[in-house]
This record gives C-alpha cells, structure tokens and sequence, in this order.
C-alpha cells in the first residue's frame, strides 16, 4: 500500500526521471506516471517536457476533466518537501499569494488616492 503523505525531497524526485521513469509535480503532491505515460491521451512526450518543474500551472491550461483528476490521484506516491526545493519552484502557489498581495497594493494605492483627491477639492470648496 502506497503512503500518499510521505514526504518526497526534490532530489528523489529528480532522481526518478531517468532510464524510464517519470515522477511529477502537481499542486505539491508527486505522482509516478512511470506505467500511465503511454497511455496519457496528451502524449507521454509533453509529460517529460514538465518533468523537472512544477507542472501544476501547465496541468490547469490544459482544463483537464474530473475523470483525469481521478486518474491523477491514484498515481500519487507522496507530497513534496518544501524545504527540499531548490531547482523546482511551487509556482501555483507563490503565485497566488503574490496575485492577493498585489490586488491589495492596488486597491490601497487607489483609496488612497481617492481619499487625497476628495480632501483636495473639499479644501478648494472651503477657502
Ligand atoms: C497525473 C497527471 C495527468 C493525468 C492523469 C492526465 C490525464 C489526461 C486525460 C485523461 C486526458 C484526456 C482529456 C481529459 O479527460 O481531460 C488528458 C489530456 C491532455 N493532457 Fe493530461 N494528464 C496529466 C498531466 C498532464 C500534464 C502535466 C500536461 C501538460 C504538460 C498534460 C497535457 C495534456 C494535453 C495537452 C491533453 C489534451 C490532449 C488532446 O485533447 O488532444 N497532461 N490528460
């Protein structure tokens, strides 16, 4: 029986993609598509094209169906240890956090310009 919660470092997962084999990086989970790379319908060549990065954003382009995410998960062997990352970058969620960061610079810089317009036509009003 196959832990999908052990913890896998970079290095393992970079060490498998040889002589064959094919671990991938999705949403911080590794999945073993060593026996389904030749049946993926997208072709097993565009796999090894993701296999040294995250391919989280390259699996959501792709609007993948529910039947794929079921497949997916009975492929996962582990998840990955952040800690371990040094090449691979978790681009999905960085992204996130820096997109939220981002939406909320722009909305402050836009209140506060709000705010500094209104003061300046009250104060012309007023004089
Ligand atoms: C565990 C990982 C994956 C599984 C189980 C999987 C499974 C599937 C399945 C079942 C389909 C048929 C359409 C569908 O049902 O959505 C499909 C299509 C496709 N997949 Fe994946 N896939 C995986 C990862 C990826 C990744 C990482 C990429 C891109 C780098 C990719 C690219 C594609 C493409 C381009 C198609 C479209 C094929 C076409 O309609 O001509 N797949 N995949």
């Amino acid at each position: 029986m196959v832990d999908k919660n052990r913890l896998i470092t970079e290095n393992e997962l970079l060490k498998n993609n040889k002589d064959g084999k094919l671990w991938i990086l999705i949403d911080n989970k590794v999945y073993d598509l060593t026996e389904y790379q030749n049946e993926h319908p997208g072709s097993d060549s565009i796999l090894h094209d993701v296999m040294d990065i995250d391919a989280t954003q390259e699996f959501q382009d792709v609007g993948h169906s529910t039947e794929a995410d079921k497949i997916k998960e009975s492929y996962q062997i582990g998840i990955i240890d952040r800690d371990s990352l040094n090449k691979m970058t978790i681009s999905n969620n960085c992204t996130n956090i820096e997109l939220e960061n981002n939406k909320f610079k722009t909305l402050l810089s836009i209140g506060i310009f709000i705010f500094i317009f209104i003061m300046i036509v009250y104060s012309v009003n007023t004089v």
